[in-house]
């Protein structure tokens, strides 16, 4: 049995504008754990954290990787040993980037080697999903790529597609974090059948825009009714920073999962060398903010040791 492990996982971007709750896609920002099996005889732990938003991580049973690791020993009927857990946090929290998804995928991965590998991909994904509460960042965390994700009767299915490998991803980080639960408070109950047509045509646009790359449509197929118009009481500047991106080059811009990242799609090519910045100069009269130009990658979990 392995004793020490060491998991690098991926950023991920939900909803993809219409995509509610079935769209993710795993981007080029990777949080790092490691876990050490330690002898000591009794239930233990220790939590190191560094980078990014570190004094928020929880450092106790209540951290999201070791909770993670504990339901793996839990299901497999073994005692969860003495651990030391570090982690290297590059991911921003509650931005909508995916963080607590990172854990929970690293989290099983790392239980289920540290019990011997009992368990199949397929179940570890839906306890990670079943932890996070919706599928849509956890599978591509695991598995990478675009996935057009569901659940049936509480059971993940997904497809994983190729992740268009000729755009660039502006990511706009708001210093104010959302929590997605709160952002999810301000959803409708029900909504209008009218705006449900739209949604459905939208996505399924989306869809077909990223497998056929007619990038023109972008524009359109990433408009949504179901989410977004109601979560942007939470973050009034959104138009202001949508509208900026579109004048500059953007083909789409969307909301990070539930914010309060945005985010917009480019052609790789449209991007010249002092872009970042230049654009970071005009969305800050907007938003007190920090921007990353990110790719979509086509892998997700990787185990280093
Ligand atoms: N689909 C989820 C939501 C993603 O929009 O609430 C959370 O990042």
């Amino acid at each position: 049995m392995k004793h020490r492990i060491k998991i690098k996982v991926p950023a991920t971007t939900a909803n993809l504008g219409p995509g509610f709750d079935c769209l993710g896609a795993a981007l080029s920002l990777y949080n790092e754990f490691e876990v050490k099996v330690l002898p000591t005889v009794g239930k233990k732990i220790n939590v190191f954290v560094e980078g990014i938003d570190a004094d928020y991580i929880p450092k106790d049973e209540k951290n999201h990787f070791y909770h993670a690791m504990k339901k793996i020993f839990q299901k497999v009927g073994t005692t969860i040993p003495s651990l030391e857990i570090s982690i290297k946090n590059n991911i921003p929290l509650q931005r909508g980037l995916g963080s607590s998804a990172t854990a929970y995928v690293a989290g099983v991965v790392a239980g289920n080697i540290l019990c011997g590998e009992p368990l199949s991909e397929y179940e570890l994904i839906n306890i990670a999903a079943e932890l996070e509460g919706h599928p849509d960042n956890v599978v591509p965390c695991m598995f990478g790529g675009l996935c057009v994700t569901t659940l049936v009767d509480g059971e993940v299915k997904f497809v994983k597609l190729n992740p268009p490998k000729d755009l660039a991803v502006l990511i706009i980080i708001p210093e104010e974090k959302i929590a997605t639960e709160k952002a999810r408070k301000v959803l409708p109950e029900k909504v209008s059948f009218v705006d449900a047509v739209k949604n459905v045509s939208n996505v399924s646009l989306l869809v077909a825009v990223i497998v056929s790359k007619k990038y023109e449509f972008l524009k359109f197929a990433t408009v949504d009714f179901l989410h977004q118009p109601y979560r942007k009481k939470l973050m009034p500047w959104i138009d202001n920073v949508f509208n900026t991106c579109l004048e500059n080059k953007a083909l789409c811009c969307m909301l990070s999962g539930s914010g309060s990242a945005i985010i917009a799609l480019y052609k790789k090519t449209q991007l010249e060398e002092d872009f970042k910045e230049k654009i970071w100069m005009r969305l800050r009269k907007f938003v007190n903010c920090k921007v990353e130009i990110l790719f979509f990658v086509n892998q997700g979990v990787i185990v280093k040791t």
